[in-house]
């Protein structure tokens, strides 16, 4: 692709002429973005990068050991691998307001890069996988005043304290471009295909207290869940597909007892930048086959329903 090829090389350009000489520590999400981000980046400047994968314990199933072995392996770029689950979990702990989540989670995000820098001998510059629309949803919607409807963990600048700079070099791109750009630079289709994944994780897929067994039983459904679309042949035509856990609990019958547990929202969209979405139309079979299995083999989940809402007025995530 032309275009890609040519953006490819004025990004890395303009990325050697505000870095200089200097360092920059670049945070891995486990997302698509930030990885395309590193990679470009380590192809303007080499080893004045460092990647920094934050483990906050909020990612999905086998995505941290992806993540390392993409880098170490495939590319061979130095990663900086913290497993900060505790210290996420800890403050997170009676926190069940959306943006209060948000707001500690790309707080601390911020703390473990600070630290981390400190232990390369400090870095001149911080590198994130901001896109566009990630740019606008955190200022304004749709041009209409300006409301803040979710605060990207990682949009809205650096606190004053912090005195390395942004580099930000895919501020402008939409995720298809940010997909074709990966594809440009050598990134595996499995994993440049892979649907977006918010910065603050599985947080935001709990409504409510997030507790460790909550996550664990979260993460092995939303693995059945994405098994069964992938088997289905459905994964690349949907945007995004994962389940919620809810803080609700209703009754049920297994085998003969009484069961009291948990209800899973499935949520599956098709959109092309995120920004309006439509639900998914699954065939209802489908959608029996994945909940029986969940219901069979997630302990603590007895109920599954699905979300309806398209975007507007529901938004992607549930918080
Ligand atoms: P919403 O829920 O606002 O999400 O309709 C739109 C898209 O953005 C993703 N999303 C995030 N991505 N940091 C991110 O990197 C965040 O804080 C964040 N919040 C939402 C969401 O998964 C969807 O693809």
């Amino acid at each position: 692709d032309w275009t890609m090829a040519a953006f490819r090389q004025e990004a890395a350009a303009k990325i050697r002429e505000q870095v200089g000489s200097g360092r920059v520590i670049c945070g891995l999400s486990g997302g698509v973005d930030s990885a395309v981000a590193a990679v470009l980046i380590h192809e303007a400047i080499g080893d004045q990068l460092t990647c920094v994968f934050v483990d906050h314990g909020l990612l999905r199933k086998g995505e941290a050991e992806q993540v390392v072995t993409l880098f170490r392996d495939h590319y061979n770029i130095p990663l900086v691998h913290v497993d900060a689950s505790e210290v996420f979990l800890r403050e997170l702990s009676g926190v069940s307001d959306p943006e209060q989540k948000r707001k500690t989670i790309g707080r601390l995000f911020i703390d473990v890069f600070d630290s981390e820098a400190a232990k390369v001998g400090g870095a001149d510059f911080l590198a994130q996988g901001t896109l566009y629309p990630d740019v606008i949803e955190s200022v304004s919607f749709h041009g209409g005043p300006s409301v803040t409807i979710k605060s990207h963990h990682n949009v809205g600048g650096l606190p004053d304290r912090m005195k390395m700079k942004l580099v930000e070099p895919l501020r402008e791109l939409f995720k298809d471009e940010v997909r074709a750009l990966g594809r440009e630079l050598g990134l595996p289709d499995g994993f440049v295909g892979r649907h977006p994944f918010p910065g603050p994780g599985l947080a935001i897929r709990i409504p409510g207290e997030i507790t460790r067994d909550k996550l664990d039983t979260l993460r092995e459904a939303d693995a059945i869940y994405l098994e069964e679309i992938r088997r289905a042949g459905l994964y690349d035509v949907i945007w995004q597909a994962f389940a919620v856990l809810l803080p609700v609990k209703t009754v049920g019958v297994m085998g003969d007892a009484r069961t009291y547990d948990n209800v899973l929202a499935l949520r599956a969209v098709t959109s092309t930048d995120g920004m309006t979405a439509d639900f998914f139309h699954f065939d209802m079979n489908f959608l029996g086959r994945a909940a029986t299995r969940i219901i069979n083999e997630v302990r603590g989940i007895n109920r599954v329903v699905y979300d309806v809402t398209s975007k507007p007025p529901g938004t992607i995530e549930w918080e």
